[in-house]
């Protein structure tokens, strides 16, 4: 077999917010991939870092009372933790705010340059008086020029979905500052990609892309291309433009030379040849994974910019679809918005690894997590199927064997049935065709498990339990079983490892699947993994849900450590925003424990008298646990989200929500001053 040298790519992820389980699906979708040509014995050099850049990140930092170099070294530590925790193991998690990107960006556009692929001519943009920058469509709103509805963003208007320039908004003003905007002209750097039209018509369907996503791309490259804005205008967080004084690279701009610039460094660490990847017509091979919302970039600017610049174009570009919760969009509000660091702090992360997996396919569908649909599935085939046969095997061995396998097959039929899959399930992995991969080893793992039950090592052992039968039975189905966490392992690095140890064996390669154990002692078996706690799915869309308490993130390592310590500030709202939230105030009836939930406590609350007479209760479940006990909440008010949709939970419908202030550690119930009475709104 020849030796693959490939160099993967995961997008970069902003640096304005916290890892959440949609980007996860992109990242562990390529994880797989990475830990799966590894086994195959290829050489993978696997880059990530963040993307710093741009007017977001900019505002966010000054939010936070820090300088947008720190804050992005805050955001940068919590990012690499979360991607370590899910196990996406990166060779480099680097910055798009480094020196390398910084040189590699100049050199890019100054061959842009030398190309003839570089325009410049004035535009106007509505601008911000006070805050002195020019101002993105989305921090302008107003009137919709239409339909007159207020508070419309300054592209578009949700209220009668007609598109249209922000300078078309009837009184705009200004999210930043609240100023009026006035249009003012400014020179423009734009990337001539109308000259490429050609070249990527002929790449975009030479097979980098999937089917489906290549015909997207025809459509785009049939409607026409322009020319791309690439400056803005300073204040703008990002690196300045060579010969350009006040002009910046839009953020987009440099990100994907952030792939460059991250492999520099992992070359200067490792003593790796950067030319080897990156120089024009060399036989390795680049893969890119990203997910679908940003194909324009990867699939249009992208091999353009390359061209011109006198490098090479990717071999693949890997697409993602977009991940739902419970069949909705992530969204804050709705509680769907679920952080790597809520789901971790809550279950295991292999579950979500094999739930990614087993539903993963080529193509950029969308997938849903359901989290019903999750638990059934991992709590059925990875425990139910493959850790149950170790554990209906290893006992006998461990304890009559004294840890010793047979030293022959005795059921040759079956294990070179499994042995033989390793070509298919190679095909499916190489071919990112996960769910298909996972099938065929749960059916091979049902066909271990019957073949098992059909022997009944249990009955065997009672009569005679030194019987060599039952140590041949068990040394076959604990050969299969390593077998199947052969090919599991890209999936689920941890357990395999896990398994390497119980079964005291070297790393697992693809190619020992050629091999059986035989005449080899093992050790001790431990359970390698534990059903899905409904408590932890229970507890993580609690800690999801949009209270004040739970919303706002950890500060970060970086942040903590600031003298201006603070959590960030979410985004602003309009006073109408926050008119729709009913709060009242309630007196606590009755607290209690619920049973088998860590956190959550079951409430019962006064909210007064209605208008009609009747005493009005609601039952509420807190995640206050860790920090009251139920007798000593009875008879203390509190403030409820009262107009909350009610929300079914494992342990029975939750109407409403009461709020308290937390940080991640303690938890403090918001109780309105002595004297105020059950059901008065707080305004
Ligand atoms: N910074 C850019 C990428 C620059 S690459 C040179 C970006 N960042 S992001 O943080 O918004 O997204 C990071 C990755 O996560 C992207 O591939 C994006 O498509 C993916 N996803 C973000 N939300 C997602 C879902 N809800 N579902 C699936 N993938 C999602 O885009
Ligand atoms: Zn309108």
């Amino acid at each position: 077999m020849n030796t693959r040298n490939i160099l993967v790519t995961n997008a970069l992820p902003f640096a304005n917010g916290p890892i959440h389980l949609g980007h996860m699906l992109g990242y562990i979708q390529a994880d797989i991939w990475v830990r799966f040509q590894r086994m195959q014995g290829h050489t993978v050099h696997y880059v990530c870092a963040d993307d710093t850049h741009g007017t977001a990140i900019m505002l966010g930092a000054e939010k936070a009372d820090l300088t947008p170099e720190q804050y992005i070294a805050g955001v940068q530590v919590e990012h690499h933790r979360d991607f370590q925790r899910f196990y996406v193991d990166f060779d480099i998690f680097h910055s798009t705010h480094s020196d390398e990107n910084r040189r590699l960006a100049s050199l890019i556009y100054e061959r842009c340059q030398q190309g003839g692929a570089i325009s410049t001519r004035s535009i106007a943009q509505l601008f911000d008086p006070e805050r002195k920058m020019f101002l993105a469509d989305r921090f302008i709103k107003g009137q919709c020029p239409k339909c007159k509805a207020e508070d419309q963003y300054g592209d578009n208007c949700e209220v009668c979905a007609s598109t249209y320039a922000a300078s078309d908004l009837i009184n705009p003003r200004s999210t930043i500052s609240g100023a009026t905007p006035v249009l003012q002209e400014s020179v423009h750097y734009f990337f001539r990609l109308p000259l490429f039209a050609d070249m990527l018509k002929e790449w975009t369907r030479s097979g980098v892309l999937v089917p489906s996503v290549a015909n997207k791309m025809s459509e785009w490259l049939q409607a026409g291309l322009q020319e791309w804005d690439i400056s803005r205008d300073a204040p703008y967080f990002g690196f300045e433009i060579p010969g350009a004084p006040g002009k910046y690279f839009y953020v987009w701009l440099d990100a994907p030379i952030g792939y460059m610039a991250s492999f520099e460094k992992l070359c200067a660490e490792q003593g790796l040849d950067f030319g080897a990847y990156w120089n024009e017509g060399v036989s390795t091979e680049l893969w890119h994974f990203i997910g679908k919302d940003i194909v324009n970039f990867h699939a249009l600017f992208w091999p353009a910019l390359l061209q011109v610049s006198g490098f090479r174009k990717p071999t693949a570009i890997n697409v993602n679809g977009m991940l739902t919760i419970n069949g909705l969009k992530m969204s804050k509000s709705r509680g769907t918005f679920i952080t790597a660091d809520t789901y971790f702090a809550n279950l295991n992360p292999e579950y979500l690894r094999y739930y990614f997996a087993a539903k993963l396919a080529s193509n950029p569908d969308d997938l849903d997590l359901n989290l019903e649909d999750f638990t059934l599935r991992v709590n059925a085939d990875l425990v139910g199927k493959v850790v149950n046969i170790a554990s209906r095997c290893a006992g006998f061995i461990n304890k009559n064997f004294d840890g010793l396998l047979s030293a022959t097959d005795a059921e040759p039929g079956l294990t070179a049935e499994f042995q033989r899959a390793a070509t298919e399930l190679a095909e499916h992995y190489d071919a990112r065709e996960y769910g298909k991969a996972m099938r065929q080893i749960m059916a091979l793992a049902d066909k271990a498990n019957a073949w098992i039950a059909e022997q009944q090592p249990w009955t065997l052992s009672k009569a005679a339990p030194q019987s060599s039968d039952v140590q041949n039975i068990c040394s076959v189905g604990l050969n299969l079983f390593r077998l199947l966490m052969i090919y599991l392992k890209p999936v689920l690095p941890k357990m395999a490892q896990q398994v390497e140890q119980f079964l005291q064996i070297p790393a697992m390669q693809w190619s020992h699947a050629a091999s059986l154990l035989s005449g080899h002692r093992i050790g001790t078996f431990t359970p390698l993994m534990t059903r899905v706690d409904p408590a932890g799915i229970a507890a993580m869309l609690e800690a999801s849900q949009g209270s004040l308490a739970t919303v706002a993130e950890p500060p970060s390592a970086a942040i903590a450590a600031s003298p201006l310590a603070k959590e960030p500030i979410t985004a602003e709202i309009e006073f109408p925003d926050f008119a729709k939230v009913d709060l009242r105030v309630v007196k606590i009836l009755h607290a209690e424990h619920v049973e088998g939930a860590d956190k959550l406590l079951k409430l019962t609350l006064d909210l007064g008298v209605d208008d009609k007479g009747h005493n009005v209760q609601r039952t509420v479940f807190s995640g206050i646990k860790s920090a009251y006990r139920p007798e000593d909440l009875i008879g203390k008010h509190t403030v409820l989200v009262a107009n909350l949709k009610a929300r079914k939970m494992k342990f029975g419908w939750s109407e409403g929500m009461i709020l308290a202030a937390g940080d991640g550690k303690d938890i403090f119930l918001i109780a309105p001053h002595e004297g105020a009475v059950a059901g008065t709104r707080v305004t």
